[in-house]
């Protein structure tokens, strides 16, 4: 048997390179202007989200507002409860009657993750639908569990969330302003939220060129806001020309990325693009994802402002708490199938190709 349990091993086209590129890197936003009140830099920091989404689909930004002490105090916490024995963790372990909590066992397609997780949701109980059927109608509640220890664990969370929400809330307007829609556009979708945040753990790894800390995969929500640390492993799939970069530690800074819903909603203007996270053999790591999630009754498709008969909707409607929860269960086991996606409602390009023809021939 080699260093690590063959679970983690990645097949040879998905191992990560040791070398890493640092070249031209994902943009970095400075949101100070936010705080101006000038409308003509305020503009201009519009148009400059608007290209990165196209571009990249990631950004970093820094003078975000949130205030820096709420999430020292987080990761501090996050600290002290991965530091305990594997025992006292596995006492708020997630299984599927407790959506959050502790896990080491995740998989990203198929593939085991190189890290332990600990997760908990905004809303609390959030409410989602009672099974992955396409027509369930029962919903049912996830809860919260807190551990022990850290005692200050929940409060750092849960002050900590209520801060990155606001600044979702205003990204989200910014991003709307970058579509050309009215500001608000997206604000009732968040109502009944079912955004989580994760404390991710990365363990120094025996073979960081055989396996990863999170396999390559796209975010299914709308948009992740996430804080690392400064050891850096986070990989961003570059739109161009399809190569791996890293993505730089800026101290303080969030990096944020647009999810699977915010490419349906635009209709492919801004798409959700692959990300994977490397680790190394010396060095732990930490991070702490946010994932902004519309609430489970969303019917996601794309905004009828943002097509026309000449750019005809890409998506057919699909439900938001069914994809979630669909998700959530392949977490737990390896499937035979693929795990739920957004191109499983994408509509055929030779179907696009003949609605476009319908229109013009009619025009
Ligand atoms: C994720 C993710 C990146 C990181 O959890 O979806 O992409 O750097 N994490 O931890
Ligand atoms: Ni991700």
């Amino acid at each position: 048997m080699g260093v690590v349990d063959p679970a983690f091993i990645q097949d040879l086209e998905h191992r990560p390179k040791l070398a890493i590129i640092e070249a031209e890197g994902i943009p970095l936003i400075d949101l100070s202007v936010l705080n101006s009140a000038d409308p003509v830099s305020e503009g201009s920091l519009v148009s400059d989200i608007g290209d990165a989404c196209k571009k990249w689909g990631f950004f970093q930004v820094i003078n975000h507002g949130v205030p820096l002490e709420k999430r020292k105090k987080l990761e501090k916490a996050a600290r002290e409860f991965f530091d305990q024995s594997l025992e006292e963790k596995v006492k708020v372990r997630r299984d599927e009657v407790r959506a959050y909590g502790y896990y080491e066992t995740e998989h990203t397609k198929n593939v085991r993750d190189w890290k332990e997780v600990f997760d908990f949701t905004l809303q609390n109980p959030t409410i989602v639908p009672a099974s992955t059927r396409p027509d369930e109608e029962q919903v049912v509640e996830w809860h919260n569990q807190w551990p022990q220890y850290p005692p200050q664990l929940r409060e750092a969370s849960e002050e900590y969330a209520e801060e990155v929400e606001k600044f979702c809330i205003k990204l989200m307007e910014l991003i709307a302003l970058s579509l050309g829609l009215p500001v608000d556009s997206f604000n009732g979708f968040f109502k009944d939220q079912t955004s989580f945040v994760r404390l991710n753990h990365y363990p120094p790894c025996p073979a960081p060129e055989l396996a990863l800390g999170v396999g390559r995969h796209k975010d299914g929500g709308a948009l992740t806001v996430l804080a690392q640390d400064d050891v850096g492993g986070l990989e961003v799939k570059r739109k161009s020309d399809g190569v791996w970069i890293r993505v730089k530690p800026t101290p303080d800074a969030f990096i944020i990325n647009v999810g699977d819903i915010i490419q349906v909603w635009s209709n492919e203007r801004y798409e959700s693009v692959e990300h994977r996270v490397m680790v190394n053999s010396e060095k732990e790591r930490f991070s702490i994802p946010f994932f902004f999630n519309p609430a489970h009754h969303t019917i996601v498709k794309p905004l009828e402002e943002l097509t026309s008969e000449e750019n005809p909707p890409r998506y057919r409607p699909y439900n938001w708490g069914n994809f979630l929860v669909t998700r959530k269960g392949s977490n737990f086991k390896k499937l035979d199938v693929e795990n739920i996606q957004i191109s499983h409602f994408r509509v055929s390009e030779s179907e696009l190709a003949n609605r476009f023809e319908r229109a013009v021939s009619v025009a």
